[in-house]
């Protein structure tokens, strides 16, 4: 299937998951940080402190992107490199960097997509109750104020946020990610201040970057019922508020969806939900993420509980994700179908998949990776067909990386990534999407 002339073809990664140097040059501990040296909460004790060196290695990765015909790379800021307390004193060692890389980038003409929170929240401001804290959107804008004046003149492509879902859900709710709180009522007050930063930070970053595209990314997951019945039906809904319309009808709406502020009841109390009006900032593009489905079902014998469950005999990625391709097409029209929203990216999309043994010549065969990017390649595609102003497309990721809780185990890369050694070897996969770039066709 054929792309538009002018799509744009890119891969993505993020600070922590990268850049390792957790110590060097200034940078701050984050949440991160703590979490992964916290035993128990990170697969086998893994830590970013090294992660993929890129840090010291970013020369040869963006050479690795030039050889892949890469238009555009998606990084993050770590604040804490930027601010090591959160706030107050600016590390300038650690504005160099993003400086020298986005100098890089541009060197060799890849346009940076730079992302300002990516989950490494500064550890110095966690103690001050993180995003649980008022204060942190004030906290949040300041950094962003620092960041795109000292790059709003050549980075033209901001993300404020990557998925609040996770940074409030999976980070206060769930606990597994940084900084680990199991407490509804956090969640949901850290899940406000993120959205109030959201529509703060935008008029910022137009005013530092002008003529920049600013938007959002958010990770819709299709919430579908499990059977016909009834209750798996209103089930599916719910889910789909808690997942999706909660922070979707904020961004877009300037509300947050009246079924579900019924529904979690006083775990609201306290919090100004009009002020949520403010988050409908106008945005030049929305970002998209994209990794699985839900199947919704209802828990016998605990009434009004749901879990997800997987239609049988799913293809699974190493995540236990469903390889399901058409749900990428659907989000995408009903995203473009409910918002009205100028432009969509595809910010993140890939598959985590076992390591072959060793590279055969010279190269590692990962022929599941390859089929799983064409599908969704396809998917993006007949969502174009269909009218969506679908406008470019990130492999996640770059590199085989620190994937969060599970730490090196679970290896998103289409290149591969020797730990030991840090030697990077292409996957067949990267040779696929250099064709499909090269082409412009999946
Ligand atoms: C997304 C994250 C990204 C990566 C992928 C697999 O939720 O944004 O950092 O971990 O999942």
């Amino acid at each position: 299937m054929n792309f538009p002339k002018d799509f744009v073809w890119g891969v993505a990664a993020s600070s922590y998951q990268i850049e390792g140097a957790a110590r060097e040059d200034g940078r701050g501990e984050c949440t991160w940080t703590r979490f992964s040296h916290t035993p128990g909460k990170v697969k086998d004790g893994d830590t970013g402190d090294v992660a993929c060196d890129h840090y010291h290695r970013y020369p040869e990765d963006i050479a690795l992107m030039r050889d892949l015909g890469v238009h555009s790379y998606r990084f993050s800021v770590s604040w804490p490199r930027i601010l090591p307390t959160g706030r107050g004193m600016v590390n300038e060692a650690g504005l160099d960097f993003y400086s020298r890389v986005v100098d890089a980038l541009l060197a060799e003409g890849i346009q940076p997509a730079a992302t300002l929170y990516h989950w490494d929240f500064p550890q110095a401001l966690e103690d001050q109750g993180g995003w649980t804290n008022p204060d942190s959107v004030k906290w949040f804008v300041d950094y962003a104020d620092v960041v795109t004046r000292a790059l709003g003149d050549r980075v033209k492509f901001w993300v404020d946020f990557n998925e609040p879902w996770c940074s409030s859900m999976l980070g206060y709710l769930f606990g597994q990610h940084a900084p680990g709180v199991q407490d509804a009522v956090k969640a949901y007050r850290a899940a406000h201040h993120l959205m109030l930063a959201h529509g703060a930070v935008v008029p910022v970053i137009r005013q530092n970057s002008p003529g920049a595209q600013v938007g959002i990314t958010l990770n819709p997951v299709p919430q579908l019922p499990a059977t016909s019945s009834p209750e798996d039906i209103r089930l599916a809904w719910q889910a789909d508020g808690f997942a999706n319309r909660w922070f979707f009808d904020p961004v877009f709406k300037g509300s947050y969806p009246m079924d579900m502020v019924k529904l979690l009841g006083e775990t609201l109390d306290g919090l100004d939900l009009d002020a949520v009006q403010s988050a409908a900032v106008p945005t030049d593009f929305l970002g998209i993420n994209y990794y699985m489905r839900w199947l919704i079902e209802a828990i016998p014998g605990r009434p009004g509980e749901w879990g997800s469950t997987l239609p049988e005999g799913a293809e699974l990625t190493a995540m236990g994700w469903e390889v399901y391709p058409q749900g990428l097409t659907d989000m995408l029209v009903r995203v473009h179908r409910e918002t009205s929203v100028p432009a969509i990216y595809v910010t993140e999309c890939g598959a985590a998949y076992p390591e072959a043994a060793a590279p055969v010549n010279g190269i590692y065969e990962d022929p599941k990776r390859v089929a799983f990017l064409k599908g969704y390649l396809n998917g993006a595609a007949l969502a174009i067909q269909q009218g969506v102003p679908l406008k470019g497309f990130y492999v996640w990721s770059l590199l085989d990386n620190f994937e969060w809780a599970h730490g090196y185990e679970k290896r998103f890369g289409i290149v591969h990534v020797d730990f030991a050694t840090q030697k990077r070897t292409l996957k067949r996969s990267a040779l696929y999407f250099k064709d499909v770039i090269r082409n412009g066709a999946a």
